[in-house]
């Protein structure tokens, strides 16, 4: 009986200490005491998240455009299908292999600023963050190198040998708004 008790009071000492850490350590941290640090996702998965989100990848990854997307370990190794328009064929290359001499530093300066051929969204790059950029290269970082490198553009006249799409809308090769 006399036991019971000791652990009753035991139990109620301790919640009524835990009570006190909280709330103390709540006052610390309003005081400017020490940091209570909120731990949010990594910069990887904020990376993987802006890509999943932007589209990068149905471009960028083999397969995503006839809607099969591939296994992650697969994402943004390129795309042997081509985008024929005015501006000739473009490939959407392979992004592991192409970020891998880049800093961080300079893929924000670079990618905030190039403006080449279509249809790549380059004005979804410019309008970024510097950190979200940031984020996009740690993720396209920590996927590693792999796959092949993915045909050059070809200049307008010149027929693909491989599969290519036709992006041919009524405003485009009327000499009027046309791109680049
Ligand atoms: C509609 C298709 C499409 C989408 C969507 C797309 N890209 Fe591209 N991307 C391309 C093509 C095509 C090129 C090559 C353009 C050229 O040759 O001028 C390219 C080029 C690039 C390059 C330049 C690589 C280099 O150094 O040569 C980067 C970086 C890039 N894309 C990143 C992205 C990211 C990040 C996303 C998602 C936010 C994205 N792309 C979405 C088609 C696309």
């Amino acid at each position: 009986m006399r036991m019971r008790r000791v652990l009753a009071v035991c139990v109620v000492a301790s919640l009524v200490a835990a009570v006190v850490s909280v709330t103390g350590c709540g006052n610390s941290a309003a005081g400017g005491g020490s940091a209570v640090k909120v731990a949010g996702p990594s910069r990887e998965a904020i990376g993987k998240y802006l890509v999943q989100i932007g589209g990068c990848n149905d471009c960028h990854t083999p397969g995503a455009m006839e809607g099969k997307l591939p296994a992650e370990s697969e994402w943004l190794t390129g795309s042997p299908l081509g985008f024929k328009g005015p501006w000739g064929t473009t490939y959407a290359p392979n992004l592991r292999l192409k970020i891998q001499p880049y800093t961080e530093e300079m893929f924000i300066k670079t990618f905030k600023a190039r403006d080449a051929k279509p249809p790549m969204p380059w004005a979804s790059l410019h309008a970024m963050s510097n950190e979200d950029l940031g984020a996009v290269w740690v993720y396209i970082k920590s996927l590693g190198q792999a796959g092949q490198a993915m045909p050059e553009a070809l200049p307008p006249g010149v027929e693909p040998r491989g599969p290519y799409i036709t992006e041919a809308p009524p405003t485009i090769g009327t000499g009027k708004a046309e791109p680049k």
